[in-house]
């Protein structure tokens, strides 16, 4: 019924955006060729072109957006294949298990340590930035891939399939592919964003983005990590992906999800991670689920895997509101997505975005952050193996 009304509602939005004039792509080529930005600012209005400054302007003011100048036009082909059988199918692929590997899943869980973390987290808070358009945010791209590449001839996985996913611009997401023994079944994804800004001045202030998104980052390689050393071999693909300029409206993982969409690529799940080493000293410790542009029914299998795997519990998080991290892009698509968060919205990070996003405010918790790479190992084991 959930799955069968979630369809619907997708149905629905998706006629409503065919509904708006559409942006021709000769204007999309003539205005970004000027430097102009097309973005879509809420879900039922038409997107709107701005300048750099003015889209600096509204991150600086907190307004979450898509940046949809490169994807507007696949999303339009998309749109007008949706009233079909993909979306259907997508949801149809929608039915999570119960945990049942325990003792499997613990014992990966078990070889996970906060000081791997904390190792590459110092590497990338290193460089002075990850801004997508900077040399040192090229250059933690490339540290990302190495590290993953480093990783699978450690464990002897030659299989593992590491490369960068390029863009339009100058940093790269990284993509991490576990083959799965059966590759007609559908990949499951476990994703951050490796970007990093300093609001006052991007380009080159500092940003050691620790928490905002290096906690997320760095949970990803230790998950991978721990599975590798496993030996795990699942049945379904399971790919870890770092993104590209999230800061900035969402522009890699929004590639990512389009280009797979649009390549008929099946995902079964979602994992977004986007801060997960803080909460207020003196709140309760627990792991927040976004409500919105999310699966619900992944959703409820987060709250069994929470439950069966974390230290701490699950706690339903406010709205999270429109284009507020990289999870809205594959929920945009279609694909299932699910967003656990450090804390419940206002118990989190207060210093994000600036040179103070360090591992050493009071606050930051590594045994915290740890709960979310746990979580992302027994994730892609419960539904891959
Ligand atoms: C941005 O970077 C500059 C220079 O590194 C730094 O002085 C400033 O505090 C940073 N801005 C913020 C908001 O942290
Ligand atoms: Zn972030």
């Amino acid at each position: 019924m959930k799955s069968l009304l979630s369809t619907l509602l997708l149905l629905v939005t998706v006629l409503s955006v065919n509904a708006r004039p559409v942006v021709p792509l000769t204007e999309i080529k003539a205005k970004s060729a000027q430097g102009l930005r097309l973005l879509s600012l809420a879900e039922d209005a038409a997107p709107v072109w701005k300048t750099e400054s003015e889209v600096l302007e509204l991150i600086r003011g907190g307004t979450n957006f898509f940046d949809v100048t490169d994807t507007y036009e696949i999303e339009q082909k998309l749109v007008a294949n949706a009233a079909n059988a993909k979306v259907a199918a997508d949801a149809a692929i929608a039915a999570f298990p119960t945990p049942s590997n325990t003792a499997a899943v613990k014992a990966i869980l078990a070889t996970m340590t906060t000081s791997n973390m904390q190792t590459n987290l110092n590497a990338l808070t290193a460089f002075n930035n990850r801004y997508y358009t900077s040399t040192t945010g090229v250059q933690a791209s490339t540290w990302i891939l190495n590290k993953v590449k480093e990783i699978a001839s450690t464990y002897g996985r030659s299989d593992i399939e590491a490369s960068l996913f390029t863009h339009s611009w100058a940093q790269s997401s990284i993509i991490a592919r576990i083959p799965g023994s059966d590759p007609s079944l559908p990949r499951v994804l476990l994703g951050a964003h490796m970007d990093s800004i300093n609001l006052s001045n991007p380009s080159s202030g500092r940003a050691p983005g620790a928490d905002d998104d290096g906690t997320g980052t760095v949970n990803l390689i230790e998950a991978y990590r721990a599975l590798l050393q496993s030996g795990f071999k699942p049945k379904n693909t399971v790919e870890f992906q770092w993104y590209s300029a999230e800061e900035v409206g969402l522009r890699g993982s929004q590639a990512i999800a389009t280009s797979y969409k649009n390549s008929g690529v099946q995902i079964k799940a979602h994992y977004q991670i986007d801060m997960t080493g803080y909460y207020k000293p003196g709140t309760a410790e627990v792991m927040a689920l976004a409500p919105d542009y999310i699966d619900s029914s992944l959703n409820e299998f987060m709250k069994l895997l929470i439950t069966a795997y974390a230290r701490i519990p699950w706690a339903m998080d406010k709205a999270c509101g429109y284009a507020c991290s990289d999870h809205a892009s594959f929920y945009k698509v279609g694909y299932p997505t699910t967003y656990p968060f450090e804390a419940v919205t206002g118990n989190d990070n207060p210093y994000i975005h600036s040179a103070s996003d360090t591992s050493s405010v009071s606050g930051f918790s590594w045994t915290h952050s740890l709960e979310f790479a746990k979580i992302a190992a027994a994730f892609a084991y419960e539904l891959a193996i």
